[in-house]
């Protein structure tokens, strides 16, 4: 504090000394400062007129977020009757020693062709750590019928040796200690538990300094991903994992150590037995009933709206349901005009199915990422016609819904619609 205390009551000159910033006298500086055009155009006139094929800063930027990562399958893992993991390792002639790092709780978007020509994007949560990506692999888990077809593609083709695609790690569902608090409750449903394994390895292995505990629910015992692994990351944690098993039938398993089994459903009572809520930040991620369920619970706690943290669930498994759905549009068909480059293209679209299905469907190859309405990797425009887009999903800038640009992952024509 002292230390402080003599630091702040220097001049501002001294005070920057201190952080090894040369200061060469107000007056020099603003004289810099008014040169600083003049000497800028001096520099770019004296550069060389050749293309600078090799710059560092691009080659780094590169390295960190790749647009595409050239993977293989190297080992695939029978994780439970309906879930594989699959170990992904840079491909040989991608030049690469290890995929690109990433925080725990991001995913990767896997490109898949699913019908001759039909190509899909998919988000997965990335199971492993960061640290196993600086051991040059990444795993996701996948279970059978998580997500249409994309899935059961993968389920059925993916085997060690092939070779795919994927994007650089994305998302925003990852530990910010500027942000949230140092206690962090996971609420897990199913292969949602992807991004917790991925916190757990990380705190373990010493990357993450904070405590963590998981809710992880599911339907009996024989659902439960990584059952083993995670009772053992808890063992090794010195106290900072804790485990609650929420099993809807009841479980052959006994509460031991940090994990605990219990029956019944994820209610804030069974969240408030085990952990201190006020002073915790909730990262949720599951299926859409069990969000839908958790928006009802949680809200009586009134936590703030910082301190629940929703991982992407995609579009709607089923818009029919979705409470402000125009009913009467039920099984209707449209047209779906399509301006891309010099080419105008109509394809049928359904009102149930989200606009960009449509038009993997037409085989137009459309980029996406989240299928969630968050990265804007999909914004198109809309130059006529109708969408719906339901509330929650909508996270447009207000600039880009005034000039009518929308994402087709999560919108879905109510009209004829001509798009661009
Ligand atoms: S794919 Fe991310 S917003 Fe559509």
């Amino acid at each position: 504090m002292d230390n402080i205390n003599q630091t702040l009551s220097h001049s501002p000159i001294s005070v920057l000394s201190k952080f090894g910033i040369t200061v060469k006298g107000h007056l020099k500086d603003l004289l810099a400062f008014i040169n600083l055009t003049k000497l800028r155009r001096k520099h770019f006139q004296a550069a060389a007129d050749a293309f600078i094929a090799k710059d560092r800063m691009n080659e780094l930027s590169a390295k960190l977020h790749p647009s595409i990562q050239y993977l293989v399958i190297d080992q695939v893992y029978q994780e439970a009757e309906n879930a594989k993991t699959y170990k992904l390792i840079p491909a040989p002639d991608a030049k690469i020693e290890k995929p690109a790092y990433f925080r725990a709780g991001q995913y990767i978007c896997i490109t898949a062709e699913v019908a001759k020509g039909v190509v899909v994007n998919r988000p997965y949560s990335i199971s492993s750590a960061p640290v196993d990506a600086q051991n040059g692999y990444y795993e996701i888990t996948i279970k059978r019928n998580e997500d249409g077809f994309v899935a059961p593609y993968i389920w059925e083709h993916w085997q060690p040796g092939m070779h795919m695609q994927s994007s650089g790690p994305e998302g925003h569902f990852y530990y910010e200690a500027l942000r949230d608090r140092h206690c962090i409750i996971a609420l897990a449903g199913g292969s949602g538990i992807t991004p917790f394994r991925s916190f757990a390895r990380e705190i373990v292995h010493g990357n993450l300094d904070i405590e963590l505990t998981i809710f992880y629910g599911n339907q009996h015992d024989k659902d439960i991903l990584f059952l083993n692994e995670l009772n053992e990351l808890a063992q090794n944690s010195k106290g900072r994992i804790k485990v609650i098993h929420v099993l809807q039938t009841p479980s052959q398993y006994k509460t031991q150590g940090q994990t605990y089994f219990e029956e019944g459903l994820l209610t804030k009572d069974l969240i408030k037995k085990h952990v201190d809520v006020k002073n915790s930040t909730i990262f949720i991620c599951g299926p859409q009933a069990m969000y839908n369920f958790l928006a009802t619970e949680l809200a009586p706690l009134e936590l703030s709206k910082k301190q629940i943290r929703w991982e992407l669930f995609g579009a709607a498994k089923d818009i029919m349901q979705h409470k402000d759905f125009p009913k009467e549009q039920a099984g209707k068909s449209y047209t779906l005009n399509c301006k891309i480059a010099n080419s105008n293209i109509d394809i049928p679209a359904s009102s149930t199915e989200s606009i960009l299905v449509a038009i993997e469907r037409a085989k137009l190859q459309p980029v996406s990422k989240c299928r969630s309405g968050e990265c804007g990797f999909c914004r198109s425009k809309l130059l006529s016609g109708q969408v719906f887009i339901p509330e929650e999903n909508d996270k447009r800038r207000a600039m880009d819904k005034k000039a009518g640009y929308f994402y087709p992952c999560v919108s879905y024509p109510i009209e004829n619609l001509s798009i661009e």
